[in-house]
């Protein structure tokens, strides 16, 4: 039997008290304890991007991350991305006017990891968002429509 910890967790400027297993990974922690089910579980094993969140800033796979390392870190999730009243974000607003996505299933992360893509001045051209988005699967196809996205979304943000 594993003793449960005790963490405090800050997921989009609020901060959460979770008394969990330690080996609970931060996407469970997330969709599970939580309630935050923007955040997708595709692989669960570091392969498909479907879990990308920001911690500290930075792009992180939560299925490989535990909820333990991530306390006390300011966490980002596709739910803390719009404006407090709303108002999308633009790599979100840039998704819908492309039509960047189909099922949707891979979208919270792709749009994740656009905009750390973007903070990070990797997505100066096609090849360059491609290459740094290249941990995010898309099932769909939808690769076309979402360079065209962050493409955008980036001239905006020069
Ligand atoms: S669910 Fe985390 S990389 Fe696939
Ligand atoms: S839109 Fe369906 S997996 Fe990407």
């Amino acid at each position: 039997m594993t003793t449960e910890i005790t963490i405090e967790l800050d997921i989009n400027g609020r901060s959460e008290t979770l008394t969990l297993d330690p080996r609970v990974t931060l996407l469970d922690a997330l969709r599970e304890h939580l309630g935050l089910t923007g955040t997708k579980k595709g692989c669960d094993q570091g392969q498909c991007g479907a879990c990308t969140v920001h911690v500290d800033g930075a792009r992180v796979l939560s299925c490989l991350t535990l909820a333990a390392q991530a306390a006390g870190r300011p966490v980002t999730t596709i739910e803390g991305l719009s404006a407090p009243g709303g108002e999308l974000h633009p790599v979100q607003a840039a998704f819908l006017e492309h039509d960047a996505f189909q099922c949707g299933y891979c979208t919270p992360g792709q749009i994740m990891s656009a905009v750390a893509c973007i903070r990070e001045g990797h997505a100066g051209s096609d090849e360059e968002i491609r290459e740094y988005m290249a941990g995010n699967l898309c099932r769909c196809g939808a690769y076309p429509h979402i360079v065209a996205a962050v493409r955008q979304a980036a001239e905006m943000a020069s």
